[in-house]
């Protein structure tokens, strides 16, 4: 039999590095592999934790990644960290004469359909018979329920739509796979380099392991029927 894995997606961020370290102490696990566009240079040289690269907005790339992950074992846990919030000459919108399809393009390519397109790639590889977990972190501030500030439009948008691709996903998940769960997550505001120039604004701010912490005890407490849902780090559901 394959060994069972755990990959994070995104494994070079602050959220998907903490994630990786927290995998790594629970038992279970016969390798946490990283994935990434590029390998950092700091990570490390162990051999439970092997890193894979690959363009993940290229579905030629993530096909072979698929190839690759399945040749290290059977993953039980698919966490997607990857995401955007600001970058050189991108900036959250205070307003709406702020908003530029340029903007809105690169948002939606990394915070949608980035892992959307990772999801459809790496869904196959979950077991049949066994539980599973397939999770993406989104934001709460992708909750329109939840929107009574405004502000942040392009994010926000981005995020609501990754919700709804794994709500579809979760439902075509259930068909074929009936023990996983396929969710997304809200991480808190947690001190890394895409929260830095706004976290000093938040009452409470997390650092990565924490997050990390929570995060996956949520993950592993979550049940079939919970499926298709939008959670926080706190265990509670997060209107849509
Ligand atoms: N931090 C918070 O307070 C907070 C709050 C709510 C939600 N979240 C969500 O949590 C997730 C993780 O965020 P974080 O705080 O850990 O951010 P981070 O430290 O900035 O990490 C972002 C990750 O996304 C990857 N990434 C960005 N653009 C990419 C692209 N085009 N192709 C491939 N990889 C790309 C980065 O890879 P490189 O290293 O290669 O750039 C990095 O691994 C995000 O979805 C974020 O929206 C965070």
């Amino acid at each position: 039999m394959s060994p069972r894995i755990a990959v994070v997606v995104g494994a070079s961020g602050g959220l998907g590095r903490a994630l990786v370290s927290e995998l790594l102490t629970e038992p279970g696990w016969g390798l946490v592999v990283g994935v990434g566009r590029r390998k950092p240079s700091d990570w490390p040289d162990d051999p439970r934790t092997p890193f894979l690269t690959a363009d993940l907005l290229d579905e030629v790339a993530l096909s072979k990644l698929a190839g690759e992950i399945a040749a290290l074992g059977t993953p039980g846990l698919v966490i997607i960290a990857t995401g955007l919030l600001h970058a050189e000459g991108l900036k959250p919108e205070k307003a709406m004469r702020a908003v530029s399809a340029a903007s809105m393009t690169r948002l939606f390519e990394v915070n949608a359909i980035l892992p959307t397109l990772v999801a459809k790639h790496l869904a196959p590889l979950l077991p049949k018979d066994e539980p599973s977990v397939l999770a993406a972190l989104s934001a709460r501030v992708g909750s329109i329920g939840d929107n009574r500030l405004g502000g942040w439009h392009a994010y926000r948008a981005s995020k609501a739509a990754l919700n709804m691709m794994f709500r579809c996903q979760a439902i075509e998940l259930a068909r074929e796979r009936p023990l996983a769960v396929c969710v997304t997550l809200h991480p808190g505001t947690v001190a890394t380099p895409l929260s830095a120039p706004f976290a000093r604004s938040s009452s409470t701010v997390l650092e990565p392991v924490e997050s990390a912490r929570r995060l996956l005890k949520v993950l592993h407490r979550l049940e079939p029927a919970d499926s298709g849902g939008f959670f926080a780090y706190d265990a509670s559901r997060v209107s849509w």
